[in-house]
């Protein structure tokens, strides 16, 4: 799909881009600023820092985590990764051995299963429901329990679907990960992103979960940070230092500036954020209604995320063709919702941050024409 959309434009055309997981938004301009006084100012920051992260970020880390997330860590029980990416790959390579399962609610990103499959771990699919809003579904992860499995990996809200986990499923996981004496990774980097009547829960924060979970957030989407690379991991003590082998041997640190700023976008005040994620929830408002207009276009609304992930099964297409098609005469590019794994067929993925209100207007009317074409 990329490789189609680089051509296209590279030949003159005019591609509506909604397939990346890459919000078009700015950096705010006090974190801008504070990375750039940090490479002018202060050699600290453009030289190698301590291996776990700057003193500094660490410590901002532990005091939103216990701010926002009731999860309690001291700066020690944090790692600063290269993104979110990193850290989950750093971890998968520490804490999984050859022949462990892991349990993945699907439709998924699609790191995970590279990550645990890198560390020679399996990954063990548990598919999510279109009527349950593809929120995880404890019950179903207690069937695909075998005495291989190792760790359950969470994302909520999740990429590509939106679902939130309710209160009540995210304790039965959390017994369930007590019972069977598993590892929880808990991926929370769209945290903010939720627009229904559901709340993020961190999962570390249940009694008996701080322990046995592993808490992966990072900066890259709550302000608009893709490009600065700082993400970081939060949980045991002993996890942590086998992961810190890991990061030191084959990353040394995150880029210094970009942990001073990542430092003061959390210590910051955080009226950019509030404003976005209201943008985020009149775009999300937007795509839902335009999609649903489209006839054999269905758009259940995701609890959160920055995706719709509408069913298109009525246009007698399968995903992939249908995001060919719309490619091809829409000139808007989306992903197949099979590519996200076993539940994701009959589905796209569409990114709805957007600045403009305007991109998904376009994109929603050339949609519509194409649609007329079939
Ligand atoms: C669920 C999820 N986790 C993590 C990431 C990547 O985060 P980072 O930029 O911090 O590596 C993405 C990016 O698309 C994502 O969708």
């Amino acid at each position: 799909m990329t490789d189609r959309v680089k051509q296209l434009r590279a030949a003159g055309e005019n591609i509506i881009g909604l397939a990346t997981g890459t919000p078009d938004f700015d950096t705010p301009a006090y974190i801008k600023a504070a990375g750039k006084a940090a490479i002018d100012e202060d050699r600290t920051y453009v030289t190698y820092t301590q291996s776990a992260g700057l003193p500094e970020l660490r410590e901002a880390i532990a005091a939103k985590l216990a701010r926002e997330n009731n999860v309690r860590v001291n700066a020690d029980e944090v790692l600063v990764t290269i993104g979110v990416k990193q850290g989950l790959f750093t971890a998968a390579q520490a804490c999984l051995d050859s022949g462990d399962e892991v349990l993945i609610p699907t439709p998924t990103w699609v790191t995970y299963e590279a990550c645990f499959k890198l560390a020679g771990a399996t990954p063990v699919f548990v598919p999510c429901r279109a009527e349950d809003a593809f929120r995880p579904d404890p019950e179903a992860m207690a069937k695909r329990l075998t005495s291989r499995t190792r760790a359950i990996m969470l994302n909520s809200p999740g990429n590509p679907a939106g679902g939130v986990i309710t209160p009540e499923a995210m304790r039965a996981i959390a017994d369930l990960a007590m019972r069977h004496n598993l590892l929880v990774m808990s991926d929370e980097i769209y945290e903010h992103m939720v627009y229904g009547s559901l709340r993020h829960i961190s999962i570390a924060s249940l009694p008996g979960m701080a322990e046995r979970t592993l808490t992966f957030n990072g900066l890259s989407k709550t302000y608009a940070m893709t490009g600065w690379r700082v993400g970081y991991v939060a949980g045991p003590k002993e996890m942590l230092r086998n992961m810190q082998k890991i990061h030191s041997h084959s990353v040394t640190c995150a880029c210094g500036f970009s942990q001073k700023a990542a430092a003061v976008a959390l210590n910051g005040p955080q009226d950019d954020l509030h404003a976005y994620i209201r943008i985020l929830t009149e775009r999300r408002k937007q795509l839902i209604a335009g999609l649903n207009s489209i006839p054999g276009v269905r758009c259940d609304p995701p609890d959160g995320g920055i995706f719709c992930f509408p069913d298109i099964t009525e246009l007698g297409l399968s995903d992939q063709e249908c995001s060919a098609f719309f490619l091809e005469h829409a000139k808007v590019s989306t992903l197949p919702g099979s590519a996200f794994g076993p539940g994701g067929e009959g589905h796209l993925r569409i990114n709805f941050a957007r600045r403009k209100a305007s991109d998904l207007d376009i994109a929603l009317e050339r949609l519509r024409a194409a649609r007329a074409k079939l």
